[in-house]
């Protein structure tokens, strides 16, 4: 057998940067150290009961053991797109303008196999969610990374990009609340963006993973609520975060009907859909667990303040974030110099934590790392403690 190395494709994707801190957790607990890890997005909540019960007792019929629709049971597209009106005011055709996808993820690296050819550029910011970025690299197309030290800066890159590039982007790729940086951004950010895509006929691809995972009183909004959005933009929206789903695999692309029709096509060589008890479970999520939704937002809100004020406290200087279910902290520094897989690496070791170095999520992340809220409040104090006793040595 060759090595991996040599695949083709392989060749073109690094080994996971996160493994790195993974392996160094692995050894720790297996020598029976007590880790506490705030490295990956990984919800630590429940599912709401009733999505469970509902997938019970859809499980037992035999019915749905059979293949299911690539595209989704018309129920489950029905739901989604109710939630938009209701949510958002945004009309959508559960026929063509709504597909069921295997969660977020899939919905994205099909969505750019599906789209983008050789040489034809996604511009995005950068640092990013890696399928972002690798997405487009498996496509053979060519990822344009801008900068975002904040929404309007990145806005102006993209404005440039556009006045002085000779080569025209074909898809914009965007996601807010955005991962890893936990950036926000209003209405106006998106009319921009959308006013941008359908002067120079871009598509606009928004993954709205965290749609739902908003604090503060803040609301993010959907990219669809622009007007005219649809003649250019798809949103994708995933049940992983918003109901503590992520083990389940449910997410949707909505918007412009060529491209859903381009994604379906593609899903329909490649899969057979989710699970059908679990499409059948997902519409009682989105029928009747928005209280869920609401308690799963307090719960991170409540740890955001335990880590922001804690690491403020231990004279690591942080902001709060309004959105995502993550803190961007910039590397103390002392430490700057070293990395921040050093860093990451140093914590782990030393005080026990587990984060992600800001380098995992593309040249851009470098000098920050990320800590995802999925521990505890006592954990989380706990975290800080013995981030603060390292600080001081
Ligand atoms: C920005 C972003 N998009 C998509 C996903 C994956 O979502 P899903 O579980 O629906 O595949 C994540 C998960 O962490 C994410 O951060």
């Amino acid at each position: 057998m060759p090595d991996t190395a040599e695949f083709y494709r392989i060749q073109k994707l690094p080994p996971y940067v996160f493994a790195v801190i993974n392996e160094m957790k692995a050894k720790a607990r297996a020598a029976g150290l007590d880790v506490i890890d705030l490295g990956m997005g990984n919800p630590d909540g429940a599912t709401p009961a009733p999505v469970v019960k509902k997938l019970v007792e859809a499980a037992a019929d035999p019915r749905n053991h059979r293949y299911s629709l690539s595209k989704g049971i018309p129920r489950l597209r029905e739901e989604i797109t109710k939630r938009y009106m209701a949510k958002y005011g945004v009309t959508l055709d559960p026929e063509k303008e709504a597909i069921v996808t295997i969660g977020a993820k899939d919905a994205l690296a099909h969505l750019l196999f599906a789209v983008i050819g050789p040489g034809d550029t996604v511009v995005s910011p950068n640092p990013a969610y890696p399928i972002h970025q690798y997405g487009v690299i498996m496509a053979e197309g060519q990822a344009c990374m801008l900068p975002m030290p904040d929404a309007a800066t990145f806005l102006s890159r993209l404005e440039d990009l556009y006045r002085t590039s000779s080569t025209k982007p074909k898809v914009i790729l965007i996601s807010f609340p955005h991962n890893p940086t936990t950036t926000c951004v209003d209405l106006d950010f998106f009319k921009e963006v959308i006013r941008l895509a359908r002067e120079h006929g871009t598509m606009v691809v928004h993954d709205f993973a965290y749609a739902d995972i908003c604090f503060d009183g803040y609301k993010a909004p959907s990219i669809l609520q622009v007007e005219g959005a649809k003649e250019v933009a798809v949103e994708i929206f995933s049940l992983s975060k918003s109901y503590n789903m992520a083990g389940w695999r449910v997410g949707f692309c909505l918007g412009n009907p060529r491209v859903i029709a381009a994604l379906a096509r593609i899903k329909s060589y490649l899969d057979y859909g989710v699970f059908q008890p679990i499409q059948i479970a997902s519409i009682i999520a989105l029928r009747e667990c928005e209280e869920a939704t609401r308690n799963i937002c307090t719960t991170y809100q409540k740890r955001r303040d335990v880590l922001v004020s804690g690491l403020n406290r231990a004279g690591w200087p942080v902001q709060s974030p309004q959105g995502s279910m993550f803190l961007w902290a910039p590397v103390p520094e002392r430490y700057r110099a070293a990395g921040s897989l050093e860093f990451a690496k140093l914590l782990m070791e030393k005080a026990l934590v587990a984060v992600s170095p800001g380098i995992g999520f593309g040249p851009l992340g470098e000098g920050h790392v990320r800590f995802a809220l999925i521990e505890n409040e006592h954990r989380t104090r706990q975290a800080i403690r013995s981030i603060g006793q390292f600080l001081k040595k």
